[in-house]
């Protein structure tokens, strides 16, 4: 086998002819480029065609692929090899979801009965909430859940819980705060009926300052509306037992706070905040959407992890998912990813994907310390289709900068309303194919000439109404958006971000990137003055901070109080 950077060089090389190559045209060369480049997996028909490469350059990346040991990787990932060097951990969030009687050990311990038991717990929790027989301190059933957590413990549960609208159960209503900023818990409560409220904590750490700070206040706002700010200790702990449960690694951080160990549902630190959404921080899910479709997601996922575990890298769903994203990534040297959904309850997908795939490669260190001497993670943003037609399509269509694309749709409809579903349908179609061929200078003017405009209009027209095309995408295809198809479909980007992580070498797993901010945010707290004091001279700082405090300061101090 040729060597990495052989393999890379002539990557390189391929790159500049395939540019000189319309996409267009490489179906023109190979009748059956779309048998050659689609693959179905999982209940997902991924289409990856319209990309700016042909045959040999597809076997080329196949063996950067191998020459990365991608196949060894994977055994060590899925083993539970402690892959996530630089914090110690195995990585086997595959394990929460594996129906197969498969063993996974963790320091020579089988995982699989604690896994268990959490499920079954959560299973039983998500039974006594819906058939009432936990309940609130006044006695009523606990209707409405709001799931307190940030990134990895909000952003998954939320996107599963809004693509799962159509599987609701009747009665039921979930809310998710992540923001420090008190607006978006005060608005909620605001709405919020205390006797019918569950809280949950969601927290890997519980020490995260924003999900504290939401989770103190809600504390405090449980207590005064439930009129026992000033009770004993005892009634006070027996209403908090009642409408807070928390999700966390951290036990004794979870008792500190206040909730009792009965009402914590513990994962662990081989489980990733940011692949987390099938431990116990699904519990939000499985409350909203009922336990067998929490399971149901679960199936979903491992049929995908089957699926990845054992296809030959040339026939594996993620990993041609991978190798494209850095075919445009590398060679083509495309910084972003665009996630298009065609289905409103995929609406916050890409800020899923944000998380899941800027957070684990958008790297410069890899895995030996060296820095990078090539490009990593994409820049991953998206709105649901049609919407971000209307928007930002006219970047994609005409901007300087080439953004590959993911177009994603189901088959059917859950609330086949109208003709609705053929249009969004037409749409999803219509978009990549317009992206890939674009339209010349010459259709321009001859489209113009029909249309009676002059010939002194056409010569000022027509630059702007061309297309330059070429531009790439994936589609990615389900019959519905089910729990066994969202589960999949997760899954699928999940082993994506880890294939490219292990060919760029970075480790996907770490976010020390996160850290600093937060280090720094702490430094400046004490300076931010209370409402109506004095403002506060501060030289602590670099100078444009300093500016921008005295400001907040003084704007503040003239708060009327
Ligand atoms: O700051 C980044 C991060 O650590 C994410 O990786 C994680 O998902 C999020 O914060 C929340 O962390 P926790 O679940 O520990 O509150």
């Amino acid at each position: 086998m040729r060597d990495r950077k052989d393999i890379w060089s002539a990557l390189e090389q391929r790159a500049d002819e395939m540019k000189s190559q319309s996409i267009a045209s490489f179906f023109q060369n190979d009748s059956e480029r779309v048998q050659h480049f689609s693959i179905e997996a999982a209940g997902l028909y991924f289409d990856f065609s319209k990309n700016h490469f042909d045959k040999p350059v597809w076997d080329l990346l196949l063996e950067l692929a191998k020459s990365a040991d991608l196949e060894g990787a994977r055994e060590r990932f899925l083993s539970g090899e402690v892959i996530n060097s630089t914090e110690g951990r195995s990585v086997l969030h595959p394990a929460l979801r594996d129906f197969s009687h498969r063993t996974y050990h963790v320091d020579g311990e089988n995982i699989i009965p604690k896994i268990m038991h959490v499920r079954e717990q959560m299973q039983d929790f998500t039974r006594s909430i819906h058939d009432g027989s936990h309940r609130g301190a006044t006695g009523k059933s606990l209707t409405t859940v709001v799931n307190i957590g940030i990134g990895g413990s909000d952003l998954g549960p939320l996107m599963v819980v809004e693509a799962l609208r159509p599987y609701w159960v009747e009665g039921r209503k979930s809310h998710f705060i992540s923001n420090v900023d008190g607006q978006h818990l005060g608005d909620l409560f605001e709405t919020l009926d205390p006797e019918t409220t569950l809280f949950i904590i969601a927290s890997k750490t519980f020490t995260t300052q924003e999900t504290m700070t939401n989770a103190r206040s809600a504390r405090e706002w449980m207590l005064e509306r439930l009129g026992l700010s000033g009770s004993s200790d005892a009634e006070k702990n027996d209403a908090i037992a009642k409408h807070f449960v928390a999700l966390s690694t951290n036990k004794k951080a979870v008792e500190d706070f206040g909730i009792h160990e009965k009402n914590m549902f513990v994962f662990w630190n081989w489980v990733g905040g940011r692949y987390s959404l099938w431990s116990a921080i699904g519990l939000s899910i499985a409350l909203q959407v009922g336990f067998e479709n929490f399971k149901s997601l679960l199936r979903g996922a491992h049929h995908m992890d089957e699926h990845f575990r054992t296809a030959p890298l040339d026939q594996n769903l993620p990993l041609a998912h991978a190798l494209v994203g850095i075919w445009n990534r590398n060679f083509l040297g495309h910084a972003s990813l665009a996630v298009l959904a065609y289905d409103q309850h995929l609406h916050r997908l890409a800020a899923y994907l944000q998380q899941a795939d800027m957070e684990s490669n958008g790297k410069t260190c890899d895995i030996d310390g060296m820095r990078v001497t090539y490009d990593t993670g994409p820049i991953v943003f998206g709105e649901p289709g049609t919407n971000g037609q209307h928007a930002f399509y006219q970047l994609l269509h005409q901007g300087s900068d080439i953004v590959p694309a993911d177009f994603i749709a189901s088959a059917l409809s859950h609330k086949p309303l109208g003709d609705h579903h053929q249009k969004l349908l037409a749409n999803f179609l219509a978009q990549p194919r317009a992206l890939m061929l674009g339209k010349n200078l010459d259709d321009v003017k001859e489209e113009l000439q029909l249309q009676g405009y002059t010939a002194t209009q056409i010569d000022v027209l027509a630059p702007h109404k061309v297309f330059e095309g070429d531009r790439p995408s994936n589609a990615i295809l389900m019959e519905k958006l089910t729990p066994q198809t969202l589960g999949a479909l997760i899954a699928l980007y999940e082993h994506k971000i880890f294939c490219q992580g292990v060919i760029w070498n970075v480790n996907s797993f770490d976010q020390w990137g996160v850290e600093l901010g937060k280090v720094l945010a702490k430094e400046i707290l004490p300076e931010i003055t209370a409402l109506g004091e004095p403002r506060d001279l501060s030289q602590n700082f670099d100078p444009s901070t300093n500016a921008l405090l005295v400001r907040i300061n003084d704007m503040r101090a003239n708060e009327e109080i």
